[in-house]
């Protein structure tokens, strides 16, 4: 098999391992023909998921909850809400409800669904995420969303009374709010025994989801459904995938990954590959270096498209659309593509064995977002995604060797692996008090728990008896952001510069404006230094947002500048949602006029739990958290990199080979014993001097 694939020295081979180096997928037989496909409702009735049509109805209705396993792209997600919708769940003003754990799903199934449907977006079919809400009061009656957004819509309708059925899609994901959500959603059941759930996902642990969900007391004081949940397993029809290791582990999986495409479009037949890398930075990378390497090759026919979440809606349409013929497209997916979105035409999986995951570590309180490996049951998940049209091929960036005796065998719930601040905040807003008493699906560690308190309480979010505060408790919880930044939005209405810091919450919650460019490092930074504050990015995002508007939005400013224009579009319209939220809680809007000292004590008083200090004496810009003595760095995009002020707070960490503080800003530490006089009480007398 080793002529099939040579990326540098590494030789893969076909391995015989547990499977026997062949994993049997099932898949469906929807588009076995590549490309043209029929018409919709052919296509519809040739999924796996349609001959359980019957069998799925019938245990909706008889049962409180229904757990659903099938593989990705059996019909789960785009057929069961058509299902129900017909045997008349969404009658009489109900409506029925998808949760996805991504932004990017939602858009893509409810498009989908939409077409299928023959109805527009946005009417009968319409989807909800933060910051956008594509569906019509009276006309929406299949209504997917985020599973975060759900959690949101509790505070104003704690029962969810308006949906008859919540399909709890990806549930193998273990997302810190679907596993929320599942929790609450058991509550919910015993006040309202007429709803009916549906967990559906593509590898759950069926057994466990079920024990969670059983409530069956005694016989006789059942009534209604019954309320043991039926477990329906969905088969499909399956492709081979044929599975290779490399040989020795190799250092760069970029590299490896452009290379193995380079090998298989020389050597293989045609049909789409997909690569799983693990964010959006890698994901350019890797697309330049496949670019650069088939002009110097003379290489043609490839056609690359990244996905990722927050991806534009134009870029997403490329993944999805057809490949042109004679092409072989290549598309460089996060995790994204492992279960949550069906990709047509793939037949090669390259997978580089990672995936950015969130990690919280409560002892020293900080979480980052890291490059760690994952577990054999994505990988098995990674590798299916070849199957689905003809049997296919998987590439593994790892050793056989790794696979079988390192790789863990599922992956942690993200609720173990979080900082649980907004979700303690969202728990109390909903009035579950005894937070660690809740029946989680999986119990977060009570350090955490602790630590999530002790900010809110700081944030003056929480009262000495742990109950959310008023008006600024409240407050907080309504805004849909990070608890910090909500905090530092309800902040600077005291410091008069609220029109300021809602422009800088925006742009926090873009990835990034910047546009990275590999190889032009220098004109990026030149571009930067036309914007960059002393003060630090906080201030300079304020100056790119002020020069944007000057521009009249132009996207050819944005291009000198070296600025996304699409992220400063996004950034205008989630500032426009925020002025909405703000002038809700009745914030007024006021601008500061330039004080930036206003607007950096605003920002503290979200973030004075991030503040970190230059040690004395460090020749390589080393800083100490201020709480816990982590060793810390100044991210190098960031305007203060190299400037290294004394006293600053950080909006965020990503960990590399050192822990770097993105998006920093210089402050006087006087403002961090007045902003939060408990939480820097040990401080007061040795790391603040007075
Ligand atoms: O949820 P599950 O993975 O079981 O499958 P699905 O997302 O409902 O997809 C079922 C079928 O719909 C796939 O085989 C795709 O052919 C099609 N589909 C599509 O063409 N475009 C989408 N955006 C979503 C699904
Ligand atoms: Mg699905």
């Amino acid at each position: 098999m080793s002529q099939f694939w040579k990326p540098g020295t590494e030789r893969p081979r076909l391995v015989d391992d547990e499977e026997g180096g062949i994993l049997l997928y099932t898949a469906s037989s929807s588009s076995s023909s590549g490309f043209g496909y029929g018409s919709l409702e052919k296509q519809r009735q040739r999924l796996p998921v349609y001959k359980y049509k019957t069998a799925i109805l019938y245990s909706v209705e008889t049962h409180a909850t229904t757990i659903i396993v099938g593989e990705t792209g059996s019909g789960k997600t785009t057929q069961i809400p058509q299902y129900l919708k017909e045997a008349g769940w969404a009658e009489g003003g109900r409506m029925i409800a998808c949760t996805q754990p991504r932004r990017l799903a939602v858009q893509a199934v409810a498009t989908r669904v939409a077409e299928e449907m023959d109805v527009k977006l946005g009417e009968e079919v319409g989807y909800t995420i933060r910051f956008e809400d594509i569906t019509n009061e009276e006309l929406t009656r299949v209504k997917f969303l985020t599973d975060g957004v759900l959690l949101r819509e509790m505070m104003d309708d704690p029962l969810l009374s308006k949906y008859s059925v919540i399909m709890v899609d990806e549930a193998h994901e273990r997302s810190l709010s679907t596993d929320i959500l599942l929790g609450l959603l058991k509550k919910i059941q015993r006040r309202r025994p007429e709803l009916r759930i549906i967990i559906s996902s593509a590898t759950i642990e069926a057994k466990s989801m079920a024990a969670f969900f059983n409530t069956r007391r005694r016989r006789e004081e059942e009534q209604g459904p019954t309320k043991e949940p039926a477990i329906l397993s969905v088969e499909g029809r399956g492709f081979n995938v044929e599975i290779f290791y490399v040989d020795d582990p190799v250092s760069d999986y970029v590299r490896s990954a452009v290379s193995t495409v380079m090998s298989i479009h020389d050597q293989e037949r045609m049909g789409d590959i997909l690569v799983f890398l693990t964010g959006q930075d890698d994901i350019d990378t890797a697309i330049q270096l496949l670019t650069e390497e088939a002009q110097s090759s003379g290489k043609q026919g490839l056609v690359s498209v990244p996905l990722y979440s927050g991806l534009p809606r134009a870029d997403q349409d490329l993944v999805f659309s057809p490949t042109p013929r004679g092409k072989r497209k290549v598309i460089f997916s996060t995790n994204i593509a492992e279960t949550s979105l069906t990709l047509e035409g793939i037949v090669y999986v390259v997978d580089s064995g990672f995936s950015k995951q969130r990690f919280y570590n409560p002892i020293s309180d900080i979480e980052n977002l890291v490059v760690a490996p994952i577990s054999k049951a994505s990988a098995r998940q990674r590798a299916g995604r070849a199957g689905r049209v003809r049997p296919g091929k998987c590439f593994r960036l790892y050793t056989e060797d790794y696979f079988s005796n390192e790789m863990s065998v599922v992956g942690i719930p993200e609720i173990q692996r979080s900082n649980l601040v907004s979700c303690v905040i969202q728990l109390k807003a909903l009035g579950i008090d005894n937070i660690l008493g809740f029946d989680w699906p999986a119990s977060p560690s009570p350090e955490s728990m602790i630590r999530a308190l002790e900010v809110l309480y700081s944030l003056g979010v929480l009262d000495d008896d742990a109950k959310l505060t008023s008006p600024t408790g409240f407050q907080v919880a309504e805004i849909p952001l990070d608890p910090l930044i909500s905090k530092m939005i309800l902040a600077s209405c005291e410091f008069g510069c609220s029109e300021e810091i809602i422009t800088i919450a925006a742009v926090l919650s873009i990835q990034s404006i910047w546009i990275p460019v590999r190889g032009v490092q220098k004109q990026l930074d030149e571009a930067k230094l036309r914007f960059a504050a002393a003060e630090g990015d906080h201030v300079t995002f304020l100056n790119v947002y002020k020069g944007f508007i000057q521009s009249n939005k132009s996207s050819k400013w944005c291009h000198k500048n070296f600025i996304n224009y699409h992220a400063m579009r996004k950034v205008i319209e989630v500032r426009e949602q925020l002025k909405r939220i703000t002038q809700r809680l009745g914030i007024g809007l006021k601008s500061c006029e330039g004080d930036i000292q206003a607007v950096k004590k605003a920002i503290t008083a979200g973030f004075f739990a991030n503040a970190a200090r230059l040690e004395p004496f460090s020749h390589n810009g080393m800083y100490k958290t201020l709480r816990t003595s982590q060793e810390v760095y100044i991210h190098p995009s960031s305007v203060l990199f190299r400037v290294n002020p004394k006293f600053i707070v950080y909006h965020s960490l990503v960990s590399t080979d050192r822990q770097y503080m993105r998006n920093v800003i210089t402050i006087d530490p006087s403002w961090l014993t007045e902003a939060a006089p408990h939480f820097y009480q040990k401080q007061l007398h040795s790391s603040i001097p007075q």
